[in-house]
C-alpha cells in the first residue's frame, strides 16, 4: 500500500493508521522517501534495550540540505522560502530558497571559523528575525547541535542552559522588541555568562539597527570573544552540508519539568525529518507553492518544527512574524498577513485567538481583509476551550484543527489529518492519534482503560514514532525516570484526558505541576523555588489557576517568617520582581496572596488541588487526610466571598 499523497485524498485515514500499526517498518520506510538521504536507510527502527529504540539507524542525511539545497538543486531556487514580517519595526523581506541557502552556507562558514563542528553546541538567543532561521540551519549544516532559548527568559535561566548544554558559541543580537520596550539581549547574555560556570568561547552578535548595542560594547570585559556577525561574514567561506547519521542530535530544546531545572529535550535528525515531512503534507497540506504562517516563536518547539524545519523540508513558504496577535497594531494583524502572503495554513495558540476575540468578538477586522487563501486554522499549545473553538469555527469558515503535542514529541500526537481525510471535528477534542502514536488511557497502576469516556492518564505505548525525543541532554536516567517509569511499557505524557467511542482524544489538563500560561509551559516548582529565595518567605505554594485570556496563570501563596515585619504590598512587588529576575517576563507572574498558614494535610502535604478549586470557584474536594478543615478558611474568605454554589464534595 502506498502512503496517501496530498492530492489523492482517496485513502481513508483508518487505512493509513492501520498500515502504520500492522507494518510499522514498511510504513516509515515509505514515509522516509520524502526526505533526501545521503545514505538511504534500509532499516526503519532498531531496538537497543527494553526501553530504547533508534530510527533509521543506517541512514545518513543533512537537514540543512533537506531544507534548502535540495529545493535549489531541483530547480526551485527562486521560490520563496521565507517571508519576514516585523510589525515591531515595519520591516518586510522575502528570501528565495537560493538566497536562504547562500546565507546559511555563509553563516555556517562563520561558525566553522569559530571552531564549531560536528556535535558542538551553539546556543541561539535571537529575536524573531531571519537571523534565527539562518543560525539554526547553519548549525544543522555543520552537524552542530543548536539550542534556541526564548527571549522572554531571564539571565538566570539562560545561565542554567549554558551550563547544561555547554555551548562553544552563543549567537545573539543587540536585542528583541516587545510592545513598548526593547529586550536587551546583550545585557542578559553578559549577565548569564557571568553566572554560568561553563566558559563560552565566543559570542556572535547581530547588531540590530532597531535596538542599540553591539559586540564592541562588551569586547574586552570578559574572557569571551565578542564578535560582530557582519564582520565575520566578510571572510566567511561557505560551508557545504555535512553528512550526519540519522540518530545524531539535531538540537536541544529546554522545557519545564516538574523540578526547577529544565529538561534539555534532544531531537534526532532523520526521524525528525521524516516525521515533519509526513506531517507537513498530510496534516497541513504544505508542498511547494503553499504558504504556512505559524504565529509562534522560534524559541518553542512549534517554531522549530513549523516555522523552520517542517515548511522548508516540505519546500513550502514559511512566514516569520515578529509581533503580537493584538496591539501591533490591531486585532487584524493575522488576517492582514494571511491576505498579504496568501497564507494557506495558519497556526497559532488558543491564547492568541482569545486575545483577538477579547477585542474583536464580532471579527470586524476580518472585513478589511481577503482571507480566501486560508484552508485551515491549526491550534496547539494548550487546551482549546469549546467556546473559542465555536467562535473561530463560526467566524472564519475554515476547518479548525485542534491538535495536541509536546516539546518532547516534536509533532502532533493527535490531529485531524485533513489532507488524507478531513475527519469530523468535535469541539474540545484534538481528534485522533497520528501514525506511530499508540495513545492509551491508563489508570494509576498503568493498566489500560478501554471504556470510552473514562478519564485517566494519557500514555503512549512504546516505541514512540520518528520525531519524538531521543533523550534528555546529559541525563539518560532522567529521561527514563521522568517519562518511562510511571507506566511500564508506556511514555507518560503528563496529561490527563479520555478517548471517546470514536477514538477521539480529549486532553483535559496536566497531572503534574506543569502549568500552561499563554501557551508557555512553566513549572510551578521552579516558581516556588524562586519565591523561597525571599528572606521574608517561610513557605509558599504556586498553583495554576484559570485565566480567561491566558488559559492559566500562576498564583502564589506565601506565609511569612515569624517576626518579619513586611508590608504586604511591598512584599508582593518584591516577589513579582524576583520571579521576573530569575525566570523572566514570560512567567507573567503577578498574583501573590499572603496567608497565615498554608492549607495542608496531616502529613504536611500542601492541598494544591483544593486550593486551585477554591480559587477557580469550582466545587472543591477536601481530602480525608486533612487535619482541620478550618485550614481552608482564609482561602475561602478571600476567594469565596461570593459563593457560586460550590460546596465540599
Ligand atoms: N522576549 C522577551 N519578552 C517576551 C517575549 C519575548 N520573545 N515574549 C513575551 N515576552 C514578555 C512580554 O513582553 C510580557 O512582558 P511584560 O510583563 O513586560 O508585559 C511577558 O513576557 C508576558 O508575555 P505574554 O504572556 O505573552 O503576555 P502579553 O500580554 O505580552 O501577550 C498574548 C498576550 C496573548 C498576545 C500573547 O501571550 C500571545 O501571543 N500568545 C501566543 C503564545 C504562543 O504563540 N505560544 C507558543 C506556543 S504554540
Ligand atoms: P509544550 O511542550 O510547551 O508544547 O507543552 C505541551 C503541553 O501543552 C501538553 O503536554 C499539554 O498539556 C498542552 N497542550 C498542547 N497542545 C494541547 C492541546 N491541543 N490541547 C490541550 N493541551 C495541549
Amino acid at each position: 500500500m502506498q502512503l496517501p499523497s496530498v492530492s489523492s485524498g482517496s485513502t481513508p485515514y483508518s487505512e493509513v493508521d492501520a498500515f502504520s500499526r500492522t507494518d510499522r517498518s514498511g510504513f516509515w520506510l515509505e514515509a522516509a522517501k520524502a526526505v533526501d538521504w545521503i545514505r538511504p536507510p534500509t532499516v526503519a527502527i532498531e531496538q537497543r534495550s527494553p526501553r530504547e529504540w533508534g530510527w533509521f539507524p543506517d541512514g545518513e542525511l543533512n537537514l540543512s540540505a533537506n531544507a534548502l539545497d535540495r529545493h535549489v538543486d531541483a530547480g526551485r531556487g527562486d521560490l520563496t522560502a521565507l517571508l519576514y514580517d516585523s510589525a515591531m519595526t515595519g520591516t518586510k523581506a522575502a528570501f528565495s530558497y537560493r538566497e536562504l541557502r547562500d546565507l546559511v552556507a555563509d553563516f555556517a562558514g562563520v561558525l566553522r571559523s569559530q571552531g564549531v563542528g560536528v556535535g558542538d553546541r551553539v546556543l541561539v538567543y535571537l529575536p524573531m528575525t531571519p537571523d534565527a532561521v539562518v543560525a539554526m540551519l547553519a548549525c544543522a549544516r555543520l552537524g552542530a547541535i543548536h539550542s534556541v532559548v526564548f527571549g522572554g527568559f531571564a539571565a538566570t535561566e539562560l545561565a542554567v542552559r549554558i551550563d547544561d548544554a555547554t555551548p562553544k558559541v552563543i549567537v545573539t543580537a543587540s536585542g528583541g522588541l516587545e510592545p513598548g520596550r526593547a529586550v536587551e539581549y546583550l545585557h542578559l547574555v553578559r549577565k548569564a555568562i557571568d553566572l554560568a560556570a561553563h566558559r563560552v568561547q565566543s559570542v556572535i552578535v547581530r547588531d540590530r539597527a532597531a535596538v542599540p548595542g553591539s559586540a564592541a560594547d562588551y569586547q574586552g570585559d570578559t574572557e569571551v570573544a565578542w564578535l560582530d556577525w557582519e564582520e565575520l561574514l566578510v571572510d566567511a567561506v561557505p560551508a557545504a552540508p555535512v553528512s550526519m547519521p540519522s540518530e545524531a542530535p539535531l538540537y536541544i530544546l529546554y522545557t519545564s519539568g516538574t523540578t526547577g531545572s529544565p529538561k534539555g529535550i534532544v531531537r534526532d535528525t532523520g526521524g525528525y525529518a521524516v516525521a515533519l515531512a509526513w506531517a507537513m503534507k498530510n496534516i497541513y497540506g504544505i508542498v511547494p507553492g503553499q504558504t504556512i504562517f505559524t504565529a509562534s516563536d522560534v524559541g518553542w518547539v512549534v517554531g522549530h518544527s513549523f516555522i523552520v524545519y517542517g515548511p522548508l523540508i516540505a519546500g513550502g513558504t514559511t512566514v516569520l512574524y515578529e509581533g503580537k496577535p493584538v496591539g501591533t497594531p490591531d486585532a487584524g494583524a493575522f488576517w492582514r498577513i494571511v491576505e498579504e502572503y496568501r497564507v494557506n495554513a495558519l497556526y497559532t495558540a488558543p491564547t492568541a485567538l482569545r486575545a483577538i476575540r477579547r477585542v474583536d468578538v464580532g471579527l470586524a477586522e476580518l472585513e478589511r481583509y481577503d482571507i480566501s487563501s486560508l484552508k485551515a486554522l491549526y491550534l496547539a499549545g494548550e487546551r482549546l476551550d469549546p467556546e473559542t473553538w465555536h467562535w473561530a469555527n463560526d467566524g472564519l469558515g475554515v476547518p479548525i484543527v485542534d491538535h495536541w503535542w509536546q516539546t518532547e514529541t516534536g509533532w502532533s500526537i493527535c490531529a485531524n489529518p485533513l489532507y488524507i481525510e478531513a475527519l469530523p471535528a468535535k469541539a474540545g477534542s484534538t481528534t485522533v492519534p497520528m501514525p506511530g502514536f499508540d495513545v492509551r488511557i491508563v489508570d494509576a497502576s498503568g493498566s489500560t482503560i478501554d471504556e470510552p469516556g473514562v478519564e485517566g492518564n494519557i500514555a503512549i505505548a512504546l516505541p514512540l514514532p520518528p520525531g519524538a525525543l531521543i533523550g534528555i541532554w546529559g541525563s539518560p536516567e532522567r529521561y527514563a525516570e521522568a517519562y518511562l517509569s510511571a507506566f511500564p511499557g508506556f511514555y507518560a505524557t503528563g496529561d490527563a484526558g479520555h478517548l471517546d467511542e470514536d477514538g477521539y482524544l480529549f486532553v483535559m489538563g496536566r497531572t503534574d505541576d506543569v502549568i500552561n500560561v499563554a501557551g508557555h509551559r512553566l513549572s510551578t516548582g521552579s516558581l516556588e523555588e524562586v519565591l523561597t529565595l525571599h528572606p521574608a518567605v517561610a513557605e509558599c505554594a504556586v498553583i495554576g489557576v484559570h485565566d480567561d485570556l491566558k488559559g492559566q496563570r500562576a498564583a502564589g501563596f506565601v506565609t511569612l517568617k515569624i517576626g518579619v515585619d513586611h508590608h504586604p504590598d511591598t512584599l508582593v512587588a518584591e516577589l513579582v520582581a524576583l520571579v521576573r529576575e530569575h525566570i523572566g517576563p514570560v512567567a507573567a507572574f503577578r498574583d501573590v496572596t499572603v496567608l497565615d498558614r498554608l492549607p495542608k494535610t496531616r502529613s504536611g502535604k500542601i492541598l494544591r488541588k483544593t486550593m486551585r478549586q477554591i480559587v477557580d470557584g469550582v466545587p472543591y474536594t477536601v481530602p480525608a487526610t486533612i487535619e482541620d478543615v478550618s485550614v481552608l478558611d482564609p482561602l475561602l474568605a478571600l476567594f469565596r466571598t461570593a459563593e457560586v454554589g460550590a460546596g465540599s464534595s
